[in-house]
């Protein structure tokens, strides 16, 4: 059931997050499957509803960060300056995890990842309900994370409950940096740049690769499998003069194909379905995943995704694409 997120419906979601029922929210990046992060069992039903291992642990969402240490034991400068710099926003910080609290909801680890979402929506239903929500992104495990409610209703049905805030802003999912390694380390590309955490923390960001054997013992991050964020169609990645000369090669017997291209190819025949991909990042990024669904919709057996250029600011969509293409 979506609710448009007004207060009375704001309450509706708090109290049954309380009760241990999950809710669906709106965030700044993308839409949340969320529950109480203290309720083992309500967590568990996550894992059920996502069909997702219940060894892949979640992030933690808070109001602010003075609900850090409710969750995080031995925080390290450069965390508190990213927190300082990004939050609330768009950025998730795995911090080691305080003894005995959120374990299901960190699937088993010792660490655990917090995020303080920016969304007012998101805002008020974490301050309403007064407690953490873990949340994933609310699809089915492996497929394209949802931008509007109308995207989670499709992967779960009219029974849940989806708090409506509209489409989402930013788009991708969340950048993280785990913090429990001694330097920072970038887990998942998102919207914010490396250069901008690199500033705002005063360390050079590594990348998991580049730790030692040891340290490298990472977690299980599902967001960093090959194959995530999957359309049902095969998508494949391309440049624009390939797009154009295979589109020329198939002529009149193309169908059944989608296109997320900056410019119109000039000849698009019958069943060929053509999404511009934005020329700025930022708009590419919070159109994808719909451009995603809806070729998805139209039934397409193929989508060809022109490459975004190879600079920072793109990161974040390059590293989606790569892994739906995968
Ligand atoms: O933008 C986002 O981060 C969205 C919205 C809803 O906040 N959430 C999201 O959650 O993308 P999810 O579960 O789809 O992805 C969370 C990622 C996974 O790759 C997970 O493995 C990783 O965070 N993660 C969570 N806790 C972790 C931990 N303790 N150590 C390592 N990775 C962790
Ligand atoms: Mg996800």
């Amino acid at each position: 059931m979506i609710l448009p997120a007004s207060p009375a419906a704001i309450e509706q979601a708090a109290q049954a997050l309380r009760a241990g029922e999950l809710v669906a929210l709106p965030t700044e990046t993308v839409y949340g499957l969320g529950a109480d992060a203290c309720q083992d069992a309500a967590v568990a039903r996550i894992f059920a509803a996502k069909g997702r291992p219940a060894d892949h642990p979640l992030i933690v969402h808070v109001a602010s960060s003075s609900q850090v240490p409710d969750y995080a034991d031995q925080v390290p400068d450069f965390a508190q300056r990213l927190m300082a710099a990004f939050w609330p926003g768009p950025l998730t910080l795995i911090l080691p995890r305080r003894q005995g609290v959120a374990a299901a909801a960190a699937g088993g680890q010792n660490s655990i990842g917090l995020r303080c979402p920016s969304h007012p929506v998101a805002q008020a239903l974490l301050r309403a309900a007064g407690v953490g929500l873990a949340a994933p992104s609310a699809n089915q495990f492996g497929r394209v994370s949802p931008t509007t409610a109308a995207h989670v209703e499709a992967e779960f049905g009219k029974d849940l409950l989806i708090l409506d805030g509209g489409p989402c802003a930013v788009g991708i999912e969340s950048t993280i940096v785990d913090c429990t390694r001694g330097a920072p380390v970038l887990l998942r590309p998102g919207s914010i740049t490396r250069a901008r955490i690199e500033q705002a923390c005063g360390q050079l960001l590594r990348s998991p690769e580049s730790m030692t054997q040891v340290a490298q013992a990472a977690p299980r991050a599902s967001g960093t499998l090959a194959s995530h964020y999957a359309p049902r169609a095969k998508l494949r990645l391309m440049d624009a003069g390939e797009i154009e000369q295979r589109l020329a090669s198939l002529g009149v017997h193309a169908s059944n194909l989608g296109l997320w291209c900056r410019h119109r190819p000039t000849d698009l025949g019958a069943g060929v379905y053509w999404l511009a991909q934005p020329s700025a990042s930022e708009a590419a990024a919070q159109s994808l995943f719909a451009a995603l669904r809806e070729l998805d919709a139209r039934g397409v057996q193929q989508i060809w995704v022109e490459l975004p250029p190879d600079t920072p600011d793109w990161e974040g969509v390059r590293d989606r694409l790569k892994r739906a293409a995968a």
